[in-house]
């Protein structure tokens, strides 16, 4: 773009940004089971008005704005007390899961490295573990130990135990994991870390908020939170399934000698003191004042409301897929995840099939031994639209089958052994599938069938340079 010499008006700008707006999936449609979590409308409106109140302010320094460090006591003493921790707990408000994982990691290594535990600290991860963790991996410099799951979808804790060696520094544990909605053994895991003297977090970033409401609908949820001794750290996340705008998770430490190592301060320099606990400095005061206001207006009464319905839409689609002779639900789930694969149909084409019909459904890819699927993550917006969603699954589901598999494989085959035995690049691999698809490289996500079949058959690191290859060509 240029500059423009005078700015718009607000008339060409309203224009400009309507027709932005019609390029995305409409989130308010209800037919989205990723990315937005949206509850009512008569909370999102009164919600919003909060966070362009505080929005301006800026978290950098609580002493101009002591509201805003006022409100993150507050949140982090519900959220303390929400997961049942101590007067010894402490925690931060950050972004998202991601920057609350990336904190928990670094705390870790640092609070490690400074007992001289080891100098090449690695982590134990299941490989259900969010890829937050693989991202700390890569940029605090650790290792990672990653760990097979059961045939129930929980970390397999023989080789957990047998992979602990002198430089490991950490285990997590997911409460549920994202893809299958599975929790992971977290008392189990937390006499492990114990034993060895271990820290122990446990990723809550999609259930610390839900589960404990769970109970009160008679289901029998097990202790994932600071009632197991052993657990020293959770993440969780208020803009899942508490509602919260976008930029809103916590994350909390047993005790403040841990949490120390998250802290950043700078004298060295020629500026002002610089204090940053989290890894933003400069940010809005809007995710956290309207965090707060969520909580307060939407209330237990209002969530057990929320999660009725969503408890009665999971039940739906999973008695679906349960009773279709096509498709085979992965785990059975009391929480609002859920995946399913097929046997007799290319799931692929499936997703693809119900992209067209507006819907966004995510296909997950088969790793080891686990099989491609389809991952719901259901909410409260979905839970109007479960009747015409089985309908359009159910008319995706016959027109895939319909359609031919590996035709696009076959053209693309020879390139990928080329690939395997390095005498192709990744960008010329990515050119050929350009070629093979006859689509704009802007068009793949869309119709993503194709690619999926192809990224399914490549190993992990070849799936990752790819990946990266093609966001480096999209993005400017
Ligand atoms: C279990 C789990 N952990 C961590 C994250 C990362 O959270 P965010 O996307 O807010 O960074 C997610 C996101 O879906 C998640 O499901």
């Amino acid at each position: 773009m240029e500059l423009p010499k005078v700015g718009l008006s607000n008339k060409e700008l309203k224009k400009l940004f309507y027709e932005l707006d019609q390029e995305d999936q409409n989130w308010e449609s209800g037919k989205l089971f990723s990315y937005v979590f949206s509850s009512k409308k008569k909370y999102r409106n009164f919600i919003e008005k909060i966070l362009l109140q505080f929005y301006h302010k800026s978290g950098l320094d609580f002493t101009v704005f002591p509201s805003l460090l006022k409100i993150e006591k507050e949140i982090i003493d519900f959220a303390i007390q929400h997961l049942q921790g101590n007067q010894e707990c402490c925690g931060n408000f950050t972004s998202g899961g991601t920057e609350s994982i990336l904190l928990a990691v670094k705390s870790a290594r640092d609070y490690s490295l400074i007992r001289n535990k080891t100098n090449s600290p690695e982590i134990i991860l299941p490989i259900t573990a969010h890829p937050a963790f693989h991202k700390a991996v890569q940029y605090f410099g650790l290792k990672k130990r990653l760990i097979p799951v059961d045939k129930n979808l929980q970390v397999n804790l023989k080789e957990l135990e047998n992979s602990i060696n002198q430089n490991t520094i950490l285990i997590v544990g997911s409460a549920p994991s994202y893809t299958y909605g599975v929790i992971d053994p977290i008392p189990e895991m937390a006499k492990i870390a114990k034993k060895y003297n271990l820290l122990f977090h446990v990723d809550a970033c999609m259930g610390g908020f839900l589960l404990p409401f769970l109970k009160k609908f008679n289901i029998s949820i097990p202790d994932f939170d600071f009632s197991v001794d052993g657990v020293t750290s959770i993440s969780m996340d208020f803009h899942k399934y508490a509602y919260a705008p976008k930029g809103s998770s916590v994350v909390l430490y047993k005790n403040k000698e841990i949490r120390k190592f998250q802290i950043f301060s700078c004298a060295d320099w020629v500026g002002y003191t610089m204090i940053n606990p989290t890894i933003q400095s400069t940010k809005s005061g809007g995710p956290i004042a309207a965090t707060y206001c969520t909580l307060l207006l939407i209330g237990e009464k209002g969530y057990l409301n929320l999660i009725k319905k969503k408890l009665n839409a999971l039940k739906e689609i999973q008695n679906y897929i349960k009773k279709h002779k096509d498709l085979e639900l992965i785990a059975e789930n009391t929480f609002p995840l859920l995946a399913f694969t097929s046997h007799t149909v290319n799931i692929f084409h499936i997703v693809d099939e119900m992209n067209s019909k507006g819907w966004y459904i995510q296909p997950v890819l088969s790793y080891g031994e686990l099989k491609e699927a389809i991952h719901l993550t259901i909410t409260y917006s979905n839970t109007k639209n479960v009747d015409i969603f089985l309908k359009d699954l159910e008319a995706s589901i016959e027109t895939a089958k319909s359609l031919p598999s590996n035709l696009f494989y076959n053209k693309i085959k020879p390139y990928i052994e080329k690939l395997k035995n390095h005498q192709i690049s990744t960008k010329d691999f990515l050119q050929k599938i350009i070629e093979s698809v006859n689509l704009r490289i802007e068009d793949l996500s869309r119709r993503s069938a194709s690619i999926n079949e192809v990224l399914n058959l490549l190993p992990v690191n070849l799936r990752e340079e790819l990946l990266t290859e093609y966001v480096n060509i999209i993005l400017k």
